[in-house]
């Protein structure tokens, strides 16, 4: 599944990354990159510990604490901090799946990978190129999103960045271990989950709602690993 999530940062807060981030020391992107990545990446990234990655990362973390949708979609045990990364000049990334088990520099604390995620943070009129594709079993999806907006995509899917040959692309990109391990179950209780929300809404106190929200717990209950 992949989805969109509009308005993860507000507007303040998408001004005020920026700000930090334009003046931000950056490395080369190869250094978290797995054997494969490394040699089809070509883009610039804050180092992990960096002050503004934390700091920046901790903002991130805190919008997507209150995304009821991220909740939702992702069913996180664990996010990875967030990171940053910067394309300009040519720069992009080739096909490539995400490195399944990730390790946090500050603690050795692995994280299994199965949801991938990118908050843009650039406003799309200000750089050419750039959009993240991501393929899935109905095909090649391309997304360039406004500046404040997030999308999460399979961390099982093969995807790349095309190259931004105007401008520059910053964006924030990390990774969740879901309490659900795969995409499809994932997706199935993102369905239920959607389809109550939208039950209460459209017939409040209706008992069905009731129902179907124990079916969802105890699909939960059932599959979560924790
Ligand atoms: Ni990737």
């Amino acid at each position: 599944m992949l989805i969109t999530i509009a308005d993860v940062l507000t507007a303040e807060e998408v001004t005020q990354a920026c700000t930090i981030l334009d003046a931000a020391e950056w490395v080369d992107g190869k250094v978290t990159a797995g054997y494969q990545a490394q040699a089809v990446k070509e883009n610039l990234q804050l180092p992990e510990g960096h002050p503004a990655t934390v700091k920046l990362g901790e903002m991130v973390l805190a919008a997507l604490a209150r995304s009821p949708l991220f909740m939702s979609a992702a069913l996180p045990l664990k996010v990875f901090p967030p990171m940053f990364n910067r394309y300009t000049g040519g720069g992009h990334f080739g096909t490539h799946v995400d490195t399944a088990i990730r390790a946090l520099a500050s603690s050795g604390q692995r994280i299994r990978t199965d949801v991938s995620a990118t908050l843009f943070l650039t406003p799309p009129d200000q750089y050419e190129g750039g959009e993240l594709l991501v393929e899935d079993v109905y095909g090649l999806h391309s997304v360039k999103l406004t500046a404040g907006h997030m999308v999460l995509y399979p961390s099982t899917s093969l995807h790349r960045v095309t190259p931004v040959t105007r401008g520059a692309r910053v964006s924030s990109f990390f990774w969740i271990q879901s309490m659900i391990r795969t995409d499809g179950d994932r997706t199935l209780l993102y369905d239920l989950d959607t389809a109550i929300q939208q039950l209460a809404k459209e017939s409040p106190g209706n008992p069905i709602g009731v129902q179907l929200t124990g079916v969802y717990h105890n699909l939960l209950r059932r599959w979560a690993e924790m």
